[in-house]
């Protein structure tokens, strides 16, 4: 890890909450502040009893055993009686869930009651292949309404699932299903991306040729109709099964701890970390920063989170936070565009969108494409802005504002990861005056501090962010890896969660977050470990050695580069550069193939051996080479930072 924090100019500009948006806001005062700040816990706790139907009282609100946490203790509640039964029962049964957009132009509009429905029967489809309470089952789907069915089945019935992001590889999927024990996957035969089918379900069966042997049935649902290879007895359709399964399924109450789900996510080392989640003190939080970070008015918004289910966000803001405030949201199947560059914009106004969350790079993009896109459409039923999954730098965060907000709705930049399962530090935007770039402060409930490499408080100035106090839906631990959980979150700064960014916190208190302190790199809002790529790297059989950095990009904030060097029995060329490439995207999945790949004689090391990465994103970022005495051999890097300039002057 460095111990170098990069600070940067900071942008003073700041924006107060709009009149007119502030005098109607759910929250437009500190007092939800104050109060948590007087008792975080009973704060939570009437949180908990407010949004949330329990069937059974907790006694105790947190149990705090460092550094396990659990929320709610003694009471009882199921997941999908919150998100669905209950808004039925108070005869929103007709409302709409979900405005379904797939990418052909598929259109389907999914009530609460079609929702509750296919969800009871296809908890009894899991019922009927023998799981119970406590199993794990992958799930690998594009973003089709069958997702959160599937997702919200299993929990109806205490089965935990893991969802696999579609765009990752046989071996991935793999790996998750051999460390969770998975007993089935459910899948779908492709799902569209660009207009044409992206296959699924070959992957899944080539993650079972020697793998994943705990794994004994697969489901696929028929989306774009390809041929796919039916193993018999192992797989069944989706329509199959659901055609004959009844549509009773009482949910069962489970206890505030029950596991939800699995949600893997990439560390510093290669192996993923199954990070897990459970069902009371997540929703909690989840339901709360979904209500009054969205300002959420359930009875007249149109929602939407235009990420995939596959990543937390989908997890929290796609299915479980909107479903449990009984909102109406949009769910988006491909990409931005296609058929056009528009397409976000036309969803936006065809469905008058009034909350839109999205992602600093997919906003740089929008950029990119020029204004013209947005002018094409009426986006006036916006009332609040979104983004999350890296820091938004000042340029993108004024263009969202102006030229999505129209210089008058507030923004919301969230902070947050897999592991704390909801936001964390974000403005309110009825509350907050926001800056370009900063995401603030905390939210109520939740307390972070920045601090020096020894662990001392910084009043002003930069650091390292930590979370001071257990919070309702942090994560409950890395599935099967107790001692990783508290080496990777808890062995840095004692009894404080190093959640592994820096940050910075100015005069006035303000958060800036900077990114990444370990060798994590963050690629268009995605989490990748940089041991992964290189593990994936060294597995190419012309590879000898290899070292990876993530170096800043425009669109993608970070780039993946990688460095290798070759076996003595193998020869340089453009063609084995490029299959490189796609080795480590057959490995691992499109999203982690590296940008370049610059085949190098040596790499820079440290007398005692380790790899000198800094130097190595000084290279791939064009920057001068500054201190190299501490490497063993100094002409190294010159020859590489050569080799680079050579090759982007190709
Ligand atoms: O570095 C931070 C960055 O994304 C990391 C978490 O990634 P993941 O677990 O995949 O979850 C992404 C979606 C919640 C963090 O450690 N990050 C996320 N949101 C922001 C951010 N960095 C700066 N500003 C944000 N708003």
């Amino acid at each position: 890890m460095s111990d170098e924090i990069q600070v940067f100019d900071m942008e003073q500009r700041t924006f107060a909450p709009p009149a007119d948006f502030a005098g109607a806001a759910l929250a437009n005062d500190r007092s939800l502040y104050e109060e948590a700040e007087a008792d975080f816990e009973a704060f939570w706790a009437r949180q908990a009893r407010e949004l949330l139907t329990w069937n059974t009282d907790f006694d105790t609100t947190l149990e705090w055993d460092l550094p396990y946490a659990k929320w709610f203790l003694g009471g009882k509640l199921n997941m999908t009686y919150n998100c669905l039964d209950r808004h039925v029962e108070a005869g929103k049964g007709d409302k709409v869930a979900y405005h379904w957009e797939g990418e052909p132009g598929d259109k389907r509009t999914i009530t609460y009651q079609d929702l509750l429905t296919e969800v009871c029967k296809f908890a009894n489809v899991l019922k009927s292949k023998g799981l119970e309470k406590g199993d794990r089952v992958a799930v690998y789907m594009p973003m089709i309404p069958e997702l959160p069915i599937t997702m919200l089945a299993c929990a109806r019935i205490g089965v935990a699932h893991s969802v696999i992001f579609g765009g990752f590889s046989p071996d991935a999927i793999t790996d998750r299903c051999e460390d969770a024990d998975a007993k089935m996957i459910i899948t779908a035969d492709a799902g569209y991306r660009r207009g044409a089918p992206s296959m699924l379900k070959p992957n899944v069966d080539a993650a079972l040729v020697d793998g994943a042997p705990t794994v004994s049935d697969v489901i696929v649902v028929n989306r774009c109709d390809t041929e796919v290879e039916m193993v018999e007895g192992r797989d069944h359709w989706w329509h199959e099964l659901m055609a004959d399964a009844s549509a009773d399924c009482p949910a069962e109450p489970m206890d505030s701890e029950q596991l939800l789900y699995l949600l893997y996510t990439s560390g510093t080392t290669a192996k993923p970390k199954g990070i897990m989640h459970t069902t009371g003190g997540y929703l909690t939080q989840v339901a709360f920063t979904h209500k009054y970070i969205f300002d959420l008015k359930p009875d007249t918004d149109v929602y939407w989170c235009a990420a995939d289910i596959g990543w937390v966000t989908g997890h929290s803001y796609i299915v479980y936070g909107p479903l449990t405030n009984g909102c109406t949201s949009v769910m988006y199947e491909g990409t931005p565009d296609t058929p056009g560059r528009d397409r976000l914009w036309d969803i936006a106004e065809r469905y008058g969108v009034t909350q839109l969350y999205t992602a600093p790079t997919a906003i740089r993009t929008f950029m990119k494409w020029g204004t013209e896109e947005v002018e094409k459409h009426d986006l006036s039923s916006l009332r609040v802005l979104g983004t999350v999954g890296e820091p938004i730098n000042p340029e993108a965060w004024m263009w969202y504002h102006e030229h999505i907000g129209g210089s008058a709705r507030p923004i919301v930049d969230t902070w947050w990861q897999t592991e704390t399962g909801g936001h964390m530090i974000t403005p309110m935007p009825g509350v907050t005056a926001t800056k370009p770039g900063s995401a603030c402060s905390t939210i109520p409930g939740v307390f972070a501090e920045v601090v020096d490499g020894d662990g001392n408080k910084v009043d002003e100035g930069g650091g390292f962010l930590t979370i001071v106090k257990p919070w309702p839906s942090m994560l409950r631990g890395i599935w099967g890896d107790d001692e990783r959980y508290r080496e990777t979150y808890w062995a840095k700064y004692g009894d404080r969660y190093f959640a592994g960014d820096g940050a910075k916190i100015d005069s006035d208190g303000y958060l800036w977050l900077l990114g990444r302190v370990d060798d994590v790199m963050n690629v268009s809002g995605h989490r990748i470990s940089t041991a992964e790529i290189e593990s994936a790297l060294v597995d190419h059989p012309a590879v000898a050695e290899a070292a990876v950095v993530g170096a800043a990009d425009e669109v993608t904030g970070q780039a993946i580069i990688g460095y290798v060097i070759l076996m003595g029995t193998a020869t340089a060329s453009d063609e084995l550069r490029e299959e490189i490439r796609q080795h480590v995207s057959k490995k691992l999945g499109p999203t982690s193939r590296p940008k370049s790949v610059f085949l190098v004689d040596d790499l820079p090391k440290t007398r005692s051996g380790k790899i000198m990465r800094r130097l190595l994103k000084d290279v791939a970022e064009g920057r001068g080479l500054g201190d190299t005495t501490t490497l063993a051999d100094a002409s190294v890097v010159a020859a590489i930072a050569e080799g680079a300039k050579e090759a982007s002057e190709d």
